[in-house]
This record gives structure tokens, sequence and C-alpha cells, in this order.
């Protein structure tokens, strides 16, 4: 009912000549299984080159971020519109761009609204600190960002996009979160999913968990019932490991 989802976000890495490259690797150990959608995020400047490469390819793209507004005078930004036809998801509220770029859970819901206007399907990250992990504010912070990204929207909307929880403490740490854990905040935010638009949406929008996702532990992980795929970095960016994500789920859900 969910399709798996194993999506890398390739982050600041990868070429032009890079992300071919890497592209054309994955396409061939992969083979042309339709059982997970493969999601490659690259850098923005690689999208339409990778558009082209993977026209006959099994990969949907994404982009990491773009702007609320269609077009004006925002020095270094991408629109919605610009991204339409050559990405169909866009990253947004990632930990990184919350901490470094100051995105906030407002500019979060703002480019949530646009992205869907323009028939992107937005991947809504939250997360908690270290901090608030041990001061076990985990659930409460979990509820307040999934409540204020999602606001305003409606229940066909909050269907159709992808919500991927990442804890901060396990990005880039090589400490993923137990798939335990995962799975209980991936419930969570199906509960509030529930809650706020009902048994029928929450259990169709797909949850990922992210941080530190290997192949080593992408199986315990997908067999957690609420998470339906993960959000990849470091691994993402290695040809085998990526592939190895993609085939380890395949099997999982017996294709
Ligand atoms: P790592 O898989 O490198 O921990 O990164 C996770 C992440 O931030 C994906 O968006």
């Amino acid at each position: 009912m969910r399709k798996p989802m194993m999506a890398g976000n390739w982050k600041m890495n990868m070429t032009v000549a890079e992300a071919l490259t890497l592209t054309r690797q994955i396409n061939q150990l992969v083979g042309d299984s339709t059982a997970v959608e493969m999601l490659l995020c690259p850098p923005s400047v690689c999208l339409h080159p990778l558009k082209a490469l993977t026209s006959d390819m099994p990969f949907s793209l994404g982009a990491q971020n773009c702007h609320w507004q269609d077009s004006g005078a925002f020095t270094g930004e991408i629109s919605p519109p610009m991204l339409r036809g050559l990405a169909g998801y866009v990253i947004f509220g990632h930990s990184e761009r919350r901490q470094l770029f100051g995105e906030t859970d407002e500019t979060v819901n703002k480019k949530t609204h646009a992205a869907l206007a323009h028939q992107l399907t937005p991947i809504v990250c939250v997360g908690e600190s270290l901090e608030q992990n041990e001061r076990g504010e985990t659930s409460s912070t979990i509820t307040s960002q999934v409540r204020a990204a999602l606001d305003g929207l409606n229940g066909e909307q909050v269907q159709s996009l992808v919500i991927a929880y990442e804890p901060i403490w396990a990005i880039g740490t090589g400490r993923a979160a137990t798939a335990q854990t995962a799975g209980e905040i991936c419930g969570l935010v199906r509960n509030i999913l529930r809650e706020v638009h009902g048994a029928a949406v929450a259990g169709t929008t797909r949850v990922l968990y992210g941080g530190s996702t290997k192949p080593d532990n992408i199986g315990s992980i997908m067999q957690q019932p609420d998470i339906d795929g993960a959000l990849i970095g470091g691994a993402s960016l290695e040809a085998h490991s990526y592939a190895d994500m993609v085939k380890i789920t395949a099997e999982l859900y017996g294709a």
C-alpha cells in the first residue's frame, strides 16, 4: 500500500560529472526492480543533466531545498516552478538547513504549501537534538515540528507528501537510532497524522527514517511497520552501499 522509498540525500557533494558517473553505477547495480522507489536528491545544478540521463532508468529525482516564492529578488535561491519538470520531490526542514541556514517551522510550512501548489512532493524533515533527546523532549519536539510543518494542509495534501524523522544526533555520526526507537518515533508521527487528519490519511502517508542508515542496519529498520523507507546521507554517495540498501528493502517487501 505504501511503496517503500530509498532516498539518497547527496547534500553538497558531487560535481555534475561525478553525479552522472554515480547514477550510471547505481543503475547497473540495481537492475530494473520497481518494488522500491529509488529517489536521488543531488545538488540542484545536477538535476537537469540527471533528468536527461535517467529518462530510461528507474529513478525519481528530488531537490534539496527551494524558496516559497515563484520568482523575485532572492539571490541564490531557486523556486518551485524552476524545479517542475526536473524534480518530483523537494526536501524541506533538514536539520542542516534549520541549524546552518535559518530554516524555521514557519518557512518549512510556507515551502511545503508552495511545493504542493506546483505539483512537487515535499519531504518534510523533523528531528530532535541530542539535548532535547536527553531531556526527554523527543516526542514534544517531533509533535510540534510535524504540526507546524503541515499547518493549513488538507488531508489529501498530507497523504501525498513524505515525512522523514531524522534525529540530529544520528546524522553523519555513525550512531543510528535503534530500529525500535526509529519505529516508535515514526509511529508517533503517524499518530499525529491520525489525530489531525484521520486513519485513512495516516495509513497512506509515507514516513522515512534518516540518520546513519547503511546496508548493515537497513534491514532491521525497514522491518518496523511504521517505517516506509530511509533518507540516506553518506551511504547514498557510494553506489554499492546504496544499491545494497535498495536490494535488502526489495527482498523484505517480497520483490
Ligand atoms: P547520514 O546518513 O550521513 O547520517 O545522513 C542522514 C541525512 O541527513 C539524510 O538527510
